[in-house]
C-alpha cells in the first residue's frame, strides 16, 4: 500500500515536472521584433502622448503618483518607473497585497541603463502589445498587454513615439522575482500578434467609443471577470462591480449599463462634465481617495469621451445591485 501510494507520488511529481518542462520550452510565444525605425511625426507624438497620459494611462502605472490628491495624479518625472514596487509584503492600491513574489513598474525612459534606450521600436512595440520583453521572456500581464494587443497599427506606434520622447532618468529597480509556479504560468499570456489591427474610424462614434472603452480599459475595471480571466464574466458587460482595495478601503466600480442602475438618465453632457470636474484634483483624505484616475481622464476630448458615452449607451441593460 505504502510503496503503491510512493509510486503514484513519484508520477504525479513527474507529471509537473514534465508540464513544468514542457511550459519552459514551448513559452511564451513570441515572434521577432519588426525590424523597423518608426518615424517621429509631430502628429505621432502628440497622439502617443495623449492616448499615453490621458487615456491608455502609461503615465500612471509608469510614473510615481501623488497620493495625498484626488485619483492620485502621475508626478515628473513621467514614465521614469516607480520607486516602490509590488510584493513583498508591499501593497499597492488596486492590487492585490499578497502578491506573489515581487515586481517593480520599469523606467522607460530613454536612459540605456535603467529605462529603455537601448530598446529597438519593434522591441518596444512588440513589448507593448505582444507582452515579451527584449530577451523575448513574458512580461508580467498586470502589464496590461492582453488589452493594448487591440492598438491599432497607427496608435501602437504614436505610442512608441512618446516612450522615446520621455527625456533620460536614470532609475534603476530591483529585478522581478514571481514565486513558482505563477512564474510557470505568465508564460501561458503573451500571444504574437498575426494580423493588423485596422485603424477606428473617429466618425463612427459608437465603434471609435468601444475602441476608447477597450484600450482605455474602462471595460476592464467596469466589468466582473471571474478569477483571473480578462474577459467579461458572460452577459455582465459593463455591469461594474468589481472589488478594489487600498487606502480608501474596498472600492467598487461603477454600472455603466444604460440601466437606472448604471448610466440610468445621465445624459451626454453630464457624462463629459463627471470627468471635467476632476481637471484639477483636490487634496483628499487617504479614504475618500479612489482607483479610477478621474484627473488623467479629464484631458480627454469632448469627443473622445462623448463617443464612450455613445457606445455605452448601445450596451444591453444589466441591473446591479452594487450600482
Ligand atoms: C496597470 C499598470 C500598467 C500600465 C497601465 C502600463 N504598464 Fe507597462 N508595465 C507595467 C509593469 C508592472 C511592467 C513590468 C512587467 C514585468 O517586468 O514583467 C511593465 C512593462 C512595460 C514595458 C517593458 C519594459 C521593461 O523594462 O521590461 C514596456 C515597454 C511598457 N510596460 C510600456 C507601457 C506602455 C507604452 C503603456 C501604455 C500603453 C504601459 N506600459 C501601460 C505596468 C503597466
Ligand atoms: C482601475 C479601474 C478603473 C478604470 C480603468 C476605470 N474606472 Fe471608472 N470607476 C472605477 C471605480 C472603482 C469607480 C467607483 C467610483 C470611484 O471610486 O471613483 C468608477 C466610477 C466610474 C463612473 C461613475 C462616476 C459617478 O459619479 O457615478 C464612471 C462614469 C466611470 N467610472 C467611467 C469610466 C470610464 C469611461 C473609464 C475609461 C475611460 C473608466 N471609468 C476607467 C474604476 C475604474
Amino acid at each position: 500500500m505504502k510503496r503503491a501510494l510512493l509510486w503514484l507520488a513519484a508520477t504525479a511529481l513527474l507529471g509537473v515536472a514534465g508540464a513544468a518542462l514542457y511550459l519552459v520550452a514551448v513559452f511564451p510565444r513570441s515572434q521577432p521584433a519588426s525590424p523597423e525605425a518608426i518615424e517621429v511625426t509631430p502628429a505621432r507624438l502628440a497622439r502617443g502622448t495623449y492616448l499615453a497620459q490621458h487615456v491608455l494611462l502609461c503615465s500612471e502605472c509608469h510614473s510615481d503618483r501623488d497620493w495625498t490628491l484626488y485619483s492620485a495624479p502621475s508626478v515628473l518625472p513621467t514614465g521614469a518607473g516607480r520607486t516602490d514596487c509590488l510584493g513583498a509584503g508591499q501593497a499597492m492600491a488596486g492590487l492585490a497585497a499578497d502578491f506573489p513574489g515581487r515586481i517593480c513598474f520599469p523606467n522607460l525612459t530613454a536612459d540605456r541603463e535603467t529605462g529603455v534606450g537601448a530598446w529597438t521600436d519593434g522591441e518596444l512595440l512588440r513589448a507593448v502589445r505582444e507582452g515579451v520583453d527584449r530577451e523575448g521572456h513574458a512580461l508580467f500581464p498586470i502589464m496590461p498587454y492582453f488589452i493594448f494587443r487591440h492598438l491599432s497599427e497607427e496608435d501602437a506606434r504614436s505610442l512608441v513615439v512618446w516612450i522615446r520622447s520621455l527625456p533620460a532618468v536614470s532609475r534603476a529597480h530591483p529585478a522581478k522575482a514571481v514565486d513558482f509556479p505563477v512564474n510557470l504560468f505568465i508564460r501561458l499570456v503573451p500571444q504574437p500578434l498575426t494580423a493588423k489591427i485596422p485603424e477606428p474610424d473617429p466618425a463612427n462614434s459608437v465603434d471609435y467609443g468601444k475602441y476608447l472603452a477597450t484600450i482605455g480599459r474602462c471595460a476592464f475595471c467596469h466589468s466582473p471577470r471571474e478569477g483571473q480571466s480578462p474577459e467579461p464574466v458572460p452577459g455582465r458587460l459593463f455591469a461594474g462591480g468589481n472589488e478594489f482595495r487600498g487606502p480608501f478601503g474596498i472600492r467598487l466600480s461603477s454600472n455603466l449599463t444604460p440601466d437606472p442602475s448604471g448610466l440610468g438618465s445621465t445624459t451626454r453632457e453630464e457624462f463629459i462634465a463627471l470627468f471635467r470636474r476632476h481637471a484639477a484634483p483636490q487634496p483628499v483624505l487617504p479614504e475618500e481617495n479612489t482607483i479610477m484616475a478621474w484627473s488623467a481622464y479629464a484631458a480627454m476630448t469632448d469627443a473622445d469621451l462623448g463617443a464612450i458615452y455613445d457606445y455605452l449607451r448601445t450596451l444591453p441593460p444589466v441591473a446591479t445591485a452594487a450600482g
